[in-house]
């Protein structure tokens, strides 16, 4: 009887093995705490490991001490089972070890939440705003004037947070609909979006590069697709990061966009090519539907799709390739500078 109760015991143990190894593979693609980029995150991070081993060392202790127990007095043939009553010395060790232990995750935490909570300390780099709701979250820079618009709003990006490397953010939450929760493990804690109360946090990421996150409270039908992407920049790149993103934002409002769209219907451009939800509807030249968010044009003549690519080939599009049938229609640089707007929001 014996070997077969091991037997099953350790069939058991395996499959827990085989099960914890899978998880462990299945989260290393994070967003996952165990992957600190930031002071916050690695504050959290020590904690968690502090705990972990505890627990590990805990759990073998007491598995191993029922297991011995268990083996060793069991009731078998020509044997009684043992009994005991009154063991001081273990009793005193399960009950002042233990304690000592709690007491001390609690001091450990305490200490460190002190920490984490600071949002307001004069080393607070930046402010950015994040809005949760059903289901994505929408990130406002409302406290500096290079994030100010041509309108006198202020910059907004959806799903994408963008901070500059080495300086510590507060984020300021706020929630649309229902309560959200915003957590970037690798730049710090998690804290939650709630409607009508405002709630903060730090982050803070030490090296650049792209760190998942995810809303961690649930929130509806979309819940687990209600993914950030946070980008940190080194510092020396978070301006020109910047003056792009408000001048993305600000093409959408520029009048000179408006301008630049009734421009291309006025015009012979019509004739060949097709953007669709306008009056363009030309077969002849490839279509400009979502031309911002092609790799290249001018049949990949010029590559990427930007201000400088497009303007040079409107200008004089034999020039840049001699024999196209796309005539040089002779524009004034407004006509195209407005053209070149327009072009830039089709994505
Ligand atoms: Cu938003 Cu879960």
């Amino acid at each position: 009887m014996f070997p077969v109760r091991i037997g099953v015991a350790l069939g058991v143990i395996t499959a827990l093995v085989i099960a914890f190894l899978s998880s462990t593979v299945a989260l290393a693609d994070g967003p996952w705490t165990n992957d600190p980029q930031g002071p916050q995150a690695r504050a959290i991070a020590d904690l968690y490991w502090i705990m972990f081993v505890a627990a590990v060392v805990v759990l073998a202790i007491v598995d191993g001490g029922i297991i011995y127990a268990g083996i060793k007095f069991r009731e078998r043939p020509g044997h009684v089972a043992k009994q005991f009553h009154g063991q001081n010395f273990l009793e005193l060790s399960w009950t002042v070890i233990p304690t000592i232990m709690v007491v001390s995750f609690s001091v450990l935490s305490w200490q460190k939440l002190d920490f984490i909570n600071n949002t307001r300390g004069g080393d607070v780099g930046m402010v950015v705003q994040a809005q949760g709701s059903q289901w994505t979250w929408t990130f406002g820079y409302p406290h500096e004037d290079r994030f100010k618009l041509l309108d006198g709003s202020y910059l907004k990006v959806g799903e994408e947070l963008h901070i500059p490397v080495g300086m510590k953010v507060r984020v300021e939450l706020s929630a649309k609909d229902v309560i959200h929760s915003f957590w970037v493990p690798s730049v710090g804690g998690k804290k939650d979006a709630v409607p009508g109360r405002a709630t903060e946090l730090w982050i803070q990421a030490d090296k650049a590069g792209t760190f998942k996150g995810q809303c961690l409270e649930f929130c509806g039908d979309g819940h687990a697709d209600m993914l950030i992407t946070l980008v940190a920049h080194p510092q020396s790149d978070y301006a020109a990061w910047a003056v792009e993103a408000v001048k993305e934002a600000n093409r959408a409002i520029d009048p000179a966009t408006t301008k630049g769209r009734e421009t291309f219907l006025s015009l012979a451009c019509v004739g060949c090519h097709t953007v669709k939800g306008t009056a363009a509807s030309g077969k002849i030249g490839p279509e400009l539907t979502h031309v911002a968010s092609k790799k290249s044009i001018a049949g990949g003549v010029l590559s990427p799709v930007n201000e400088e690519n497009l303007t040079k080939w409107i200008k004089n599009p034999p020039a840049v390739k001699p024999g196209t049938q796309m005539p040089n229609l002779n524009l004034s640089d407004e006509q195209i500078h407005d053209i070149v707007q327009w072009l830039l929001t089709l994505k």
